[in-house]
């Protein structure tokens, strides 16, 4: 699409740059998924970041008429979300969990799990006594917001918050300190199970990479924007889950749950153990390939993960 190149002369309120913007994304034929769903929340989150205004802007203020520098400034923002083809978060170095706001780059994925929903119902009716539980792991934290938003959720718990890249770990702690709840949550570099030797959960959290090698290749761009080492695990997708599955038993305190994301594997990982009664749990706000397992049932199933 060609458009004069002073635009700005024929846009003056917000309402009108977040509409053109949304219509440049669609003709870019732009991915959206991580954070937004949609050209025109991709084009408003970004439009009220480079205003300095808050994601949840009442809408009257969408009829104010932007100042020339501040239609530059749009304009700009939105064009380099078509250039560079990144995630807007990564463009904002913001992403919300559970209504919470989280420092991101591209050292983290974007968090965009349906775990969220699992947490603020506070695992709910899985876990009965929320105030009991007082050990849980969130395995393969990233941006450490799983791991921040249980320790909100069971102020009472401590979190160990693990993973096995550096880089991941020091935006975990960034947002660590932010949330201020570095007397809840500690960072552990491990690889999945292997750093964290004799320690015990009542509540183990993971969303690991589950892409398979194949899959990830065919992904849209702005995937690729993403640490690899978060998305892909082996030819099966399901090299990272394996290896959870075979240990988790040996982490979780008696009553203890192992809640994991798979996504689009869960097929796959039905079909490799297809004994194994996995509970694919269901959310309101969408999403799947969340499955539940007890401590129980991993005792049970042991041979099959061994
Ligand atoms: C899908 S991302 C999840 C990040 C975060 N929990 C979220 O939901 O947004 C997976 C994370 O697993 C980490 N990871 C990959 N392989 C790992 C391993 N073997 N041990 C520990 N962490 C690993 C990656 O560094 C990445 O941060």
């Amino acid at each position: 699409m060609s458009y004069p190149e002073d635009i700005t002369e024929h846009l003056t309120t917000l309402r009108d740059y977040v509409r053109w913007g949304a219509s440049r994304f669609n003709h870019a034929g732009l991915f959206f998924g991580h954070g937004t769903d949609n050209p025109i929340d991709e084009a408003v989150a970004l439009t009220l970041h480079a205003l300095h205004l808050p994601h949840n802007l009442p809408g009257g203020y969408f009829d104010c008429v932007l100042t020339p520098n501040e239609r530059t400034e749009v304009v700009g923002m939105l064009e380099r979300r078509i250039a560079e083809r990144k995630p807007a978060a990564y463009l904002t170095n913001e992403a919300w969990f559970c209504g919470l706001p989280f420092y991101v780059d591209e050292r983290v994925l974007v968090p965009r799990s349906p775990i969220a929903e699992l947490i603020e119902k506070q695992f709910s009716p899985w876990i009965g006594q929320p105030d009991e539980i007082t050990d849980i792991l969130d395995l393969c934290t990233g941006s450490g917001c799983i791991a921040i938003a249980c320790a909100v959720a069971f102020p009472d718990a401590d979190v160990d918050a693990a993973d096995i890249s550096t880089d991941a770990l020091e935006v975990a702690r960034k947002n660590i300190a932010t949330h201020d709840v570095g007397d809840q949550v500690s960072t552990v570099c491990s690889d999945l199970f292997d750093g964290l030797e004799g320690k015990r959960y009542d509540l183990i959290i993971s969303n690991p990479p589950y892409v398979n090698s194949e899959e990830w290749r065919g992904l849209p761009q702005e995937y690729h924007a993403e640490p690899r080492l978060g998305l892909e695990s082996g030819k099966s997708g399901l090299d990272c889950v394996r290896r959870i599955l075979r240990k988790a038993h040996a982490h979780l305190k008696p009553e203890g749950l192992l809640i994991v994301e798979v996504g689009n594997s869960a097929e796959a990982l039905d079909y490799a153990y297809p004994d194994v009664p996995f509970c694919w749990l269901e959310f309101e706000r969408g999403g799947d390939g969340v499955f539940l397992l007890t401590a129980d049932q991993l005792a049970e199933y042991r041979n099959q993960f061994a």
